[in-house]
């Protein structure tokens, strides 16, 4: 079993594909990867969240334990590290969800710090976490998941959905975060690659995404900085690429 992030060097990671990536599809598209992740799952108390409902749950460890036990194990079959990524509006339904992941097995849990989903920003959260104005409450709500949780946590950002954010990935680095998967959006672009270099500056360990379809490109990013790369939408096409990239890194 995969525990250290240092072992997701220069490797493939399949990005979270909400209401796509449960077990065998993440089994399917992650297989010879580095990293599979499950999820966006969501996590709230209402009846109309405006997402896939096999990808939303009532907070309640009954409600999803055995789902997650399920869906780790079915994941496993990619060869790859397990990840399980969540959003919730409610930080104890958040750590619940997390540790309920820990429980079924998981190698890595993940936050989505990426959702623009109006349930979240209108509430400061998510996304709009990283706004400057919302920096104690990243910084508290980060500290209290991570105090709570002891697998290593992947902070999952999309960096033009905010200006600053290499300042707010300062905030977690210093709330102890110590993995941050960035959707650059087109990771190649001046744009992408000035944003990557930016981030380099944390120090962080940087799983970098954003329009990777090619090996070429994935050694393209790492060579740029990044310690590992994210497929996403490419990997929906061709479940066949996170494992041919993952061996052409290799090689
Ligand atoms: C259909 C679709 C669903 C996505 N769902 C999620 C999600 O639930 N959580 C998340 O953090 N990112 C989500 N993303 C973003 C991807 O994880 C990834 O960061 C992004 O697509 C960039 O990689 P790509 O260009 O290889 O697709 C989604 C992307 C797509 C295209």
């Amino acid at each position: 079993m995969v525990n250290s992030h240092e072992q997701l060097k220069d490797g493939v990671v399949l990005a979270e594909i909400g209401s796509h990536s449960n077990g065998p599809w993440c089994a399917k598209h992650g297989a010879g990867s580095a990293l599979v992740v499950l999820g966006t799952f969501i996590v709230d108390a209402r009846d109309d969240v405006p997402y896939n409902p096999d990808f939303v749950f009532k907070p309640g460890r009954e409600n999803y334990g055995d789902y997650l036990n399920e869906h780790v194990a079915a994941a496993r079959d990619s060869g790859a590290a397990v990840g399980v990524s969540v959003a919730s509006v409610n930080l104890d339904d958040t750590i619940d969800f997390l540790l309920a992941a820990e429980e079924a097995g998981a190698d890595y849990i993940s936050e989505c710090l990426h959702s623009t989903m109006d349930m979240f920003v209108s509430r400061g959260l998510s996304s709009a976490l990283l706004r400057q104005e919302n920096w104690p409450a990243l910084r508290e709500w980060i500290s209290v998941l991570l105090d709570a949780t002891s697998l290593p946590f992947i902070a999952k950002i999309g960096v033009h959905d905010t200006p600053n954010t290499e300042q707010a990935v300062e905030v977690m680095a210093e709330a102890g975060v110590k993995i941050i998967h960035a959707n650059l959006h087109d990771a190649l672009s001046d744009e992408g690659l000035q944003a990557l270099s930016r981030l380099k500056s944390s120090g962080l360990f940087l799983i970098i995404g954003g329009g990777i379809k090619t090996a070429e490109q994935a050694g393209r990013v790492i060579a740029a900085g990044a310690d590992a790369v994210a497929v996403g939408t490419a990997a929906m096409q061709d479940p066949g690429l996170c494992g041919r990239l993952q061996a052409a890194l290799h090689d």
